[in-house]
């Protein structure tokens, strides 16, 4: 079967290569040249492990091919398959126009009966729309299916290969007959539903685990004020079967390129569907606030940043990724530097694009990026763990402790030996405890 992907991001260049590595001929497609040309060489666009292995594998079997021209890509294709970025508007609305201007430029190719799945994020009742846009501009019989991705950057190949489940939403049964037969070698469940069952399962999904952090952070501000110790708290209500001790790490607040987005733009949907009073705007706001209210606490204990010295560890939003798309680096670095302190930051494989990023600060010697955690920690006053990295965890920071001076380490992810670095004479400052 000839499968079309369009948009090479993490979920675009992941499913073409998944769908590839099952024997179809499958074209990833971009507008970006250099993209497609980097790709073409087996090179992912960003960090994400055993990509490169895999892009290696499809292509040199001849299963997966790159594109930048939409001829070639769509022309015979069965199932065109929609992965482009739907990020969120000032408002908080989802914006489509990425969505919009791949359809339209697809549409002269569509082979007859083709199946359009749309697995970008896009709200419910996005398909009239785009069923009324594509009938608009071609006579060709078309099915639409949403098809949402759960993948988490880092783990992205190793998710796509063996999901909790696969939904499949469509109105159409021979849609769903063709879709469930390629997503068959993925073993996992298979559901059926409406496109729009399907489009809010994804927003539900990621809503729930944002809420879940935001919640464990809470408790973790209750917890220091009440000299409770938030990780006793998650491993007592962690044995209840019902709640769970997975996935509620508390932290700087949840970040990256899907959370922020899509709980606002779930927010924004349900003030547009009448429920102007719901959880979710209280969640991206207090999610909102956490870096700012975090950056406060931490000026306090170290008495002001001025003229001090701070050691950034992990500058994307988290470890295995070098996405650094609401990661908290981007708001601590600058205020940081608008306290006074002199930043070394370090991140294992963020580098090149934190050297764009904060190219200004970088060249006014506010910044200085780092070859290794040691070289970011020595002479530091103040160290400030972003993202549990196992690399910064496992740290042998005796090797950086001056006795003859005051050390912070604020460890914001709760993932440091507390006690071991505590008798290495560091002032430790976890969460919630
Ligand atoms: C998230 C979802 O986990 C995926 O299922 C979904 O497919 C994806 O969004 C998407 O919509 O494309 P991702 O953004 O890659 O994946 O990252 P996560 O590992 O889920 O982490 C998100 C944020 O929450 C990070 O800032 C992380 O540090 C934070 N987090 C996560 C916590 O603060 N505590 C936790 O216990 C877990």
């Amino acid at each position: 079967m000839k499968i079309t992907v369009i948009g090479t991001g993490f979920v675009g260049v992941v499913t073409a290569a998944v769908y590839a590595s099952f024997g179809h001929t499958v074209f990833g497609l971009d507008i970006d040249p250099n993209k497609i040309a980097k790709l073409k060489k087996f090179q992912p666009p960003f960090y994400e492990p055993q990509l490169e292995e895999l892009l290696k594998k499809t292509q040199t079997k001849g299963w997966l091919h790159f594109t930048d021209n939409y001829r070639e890509a769509v022309a015979d294709s069965e199932v065109i398959v929609i992965a482009v970025g739907t990020p969120s508007n000032q408002d908080g609305s989802v914006n489509l126009d990425y969505l919009h201007s791949a359809i339209d430029s697809m549409i002269p190719y569509l082979k007859e009966k083709v199946i359009v799945v749309v697995k970008s994020t896009v709200p419910p009742g996005t398909f009239a729309d785009l069923a009324e846009r594509i009938k608009s501009q071609t006579q060709v019989a078309f099915e639409l299916a949403s098809v949402p991705e759960f993948l988490r950057e880092g783990t992205a190949v190793q998710d796509t290969l063996n999901p909790d489940r696969v939904v499949i939403g469509t109105t159409s049964q021979s849609a769903f007959t063709v879709l469930e037969s390629l997503h068959k070698p993925l073993k996992a469940p298979i559901i059926k539903t409406n496109p729009e069952s399907a489009q809010l399962s994804k927003y539900t999904a990621n809503a729930y685990l944002a809420t879940r952090i935001t919640f464990i952070n809470q408790i973790a501000d209750l917890c220091e004020k009440s000299g409770a110790d938030v990780e006793e708290v998650i491993r007592v209500i962690g044995l209840d079967k019902r709640i769970g001790s997975h996935y509620w790490y508390p932290g700087p607040g949840y970040g990256g390129s899907c959370f922020p987005k899509d709980v606002k733009e779930l927010a924004h949907y349900s003030i547009k569907a009448g429920e102007v009073d719901n959880l979710f705007v209280k969640i991206d706001q207090l999610n909102e606030k956490r870096l700012g209210k975090l950056f406060l606490s931490y000026e306090q204990l170290v008495g002001g940043f001025k003229d001090k010295q701070v050691a950034v560890l992990g500058l994307a939003f988290k470890p295995d990724t070098d996405d650094m798309r609401e990661a908290p680096s981007l708001q601590f670095i600058p205020k940081l530097i608008k306290a006074g302190a002199k930043v070394m930051g370090f991140d294992p494989v963020a580098m090149n694009n934190a050297q764009n990023v904060f190219q200004t600060e970088i060249e006014a010697n506010q910044l200085s990026l780092t070859g290794s955690v040691l070289e970011a920690c020595q002479g530091a006053d103040v160290i400030l763990l972003l993202v549990e990295w196992p690399e910064f965890i496992s740290f042998d920071y005796g090797l950086v402790r001056d006795t003859h001076k005051k050390q912070w380490l604020i460890d914001t992810r709760n993932r440091l030996p507390r006690e071991k670095v505590k008798n290495l004479g560091f002032v430790y400052r976890g969460i919630g405890a």
